[in-house]
């Protein structure tokens, strides 16, 4: 599967992404609100193989795309939507990228593609998630999307030394069409193959 947008091209990841991969996902400011990581080559390695693997599962669950930058051909970051198991309606998400892409609105053009791709596409009715109290960059992400905030969870995450709050945020199919954000990407071009 592959998406295009106005400055990225999202596809299935390959084996020879794990150098960029590396990149940011061995960087522990990237990783500072996520629970894995930071990561090792072999970590990479392993964790392409299995977004491999689960492109290639039939019915496919989980959408986890190699962001490119058209004007580098350079994988800056990954996005992920994943179905779940027992209501395949409904979608989980992720999103990392490398710092030195920060504040440009990757992240914000990535999601708004896949979250159209899963909404007009796939036919979801609700995707959803959780994320760090503390990580801004990720909230102002999630409400340039339009999603709301649903939940304020205290004190769940436990890094070692203190407890800290998590926020829930959510978007229904309806509430996205209402925005007019699948309008906003009719520009972007989607397939099924692989490659481009
Ligand atoms: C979250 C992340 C993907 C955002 O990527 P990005 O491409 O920089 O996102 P965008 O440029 O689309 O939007 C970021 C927004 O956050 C804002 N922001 C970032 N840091 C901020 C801060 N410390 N205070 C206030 N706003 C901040 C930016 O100004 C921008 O908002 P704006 O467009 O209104 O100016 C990126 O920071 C990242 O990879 N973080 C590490 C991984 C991570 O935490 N993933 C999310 C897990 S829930």
């Amino acid at each position: 599967m592959w998406l295009e947008t106005e400055r990225l091209h999202l596809r299935d990841f390959v084996a020879g992404d794990w150098p960029d991969v590396y990149a940011y996902s061995s960087d522990p400011d990237v990783v500072r609100y996520l629970p894995f990581g930071p990561s090792s080559v072999e970590q990479t390695k392993e964790h392409i193989a299995r977004c491999i693997a689960l492109a290639r599962a039939h019915p496919r669950h989980v959408y986890d795309m190699a962001v490119v930058l058209r004007a580098e051909q350079r994988v800056i970051g990954s996005c992920t939507l994943a179905l779940l198991e027992y209501e395949p309606r409904h979608a989980t998400f992720a999103y990392l990228f490398h710092r030195a892409y920060w504040g440009h609105g990757y992240a914000t053009e990535a999601m708004r593609a896949l979250f159209t791709y899963g909404f007009e596409t796939l036919g979801l009715h609700r995707i959803a998630d959780t994320c760090d109290a503390r990580n801004i960059a990720s909230v102002r992400v999630m409400e340039k999307l339009g999603m709301r905030r649903e939940a304020h969870y205290r004190e769940t995450i436990w890094d070692g030394t203190a407890w800290h709050d998590e926020y829930g945020y959510a978007i229904l199919a309806h509430e996205w069409r209402a925005r007019g954000q699948h309008n906003v990407h009719t520009g972007v071009r989607q397939g099924i193959n692989d490659s481009q």
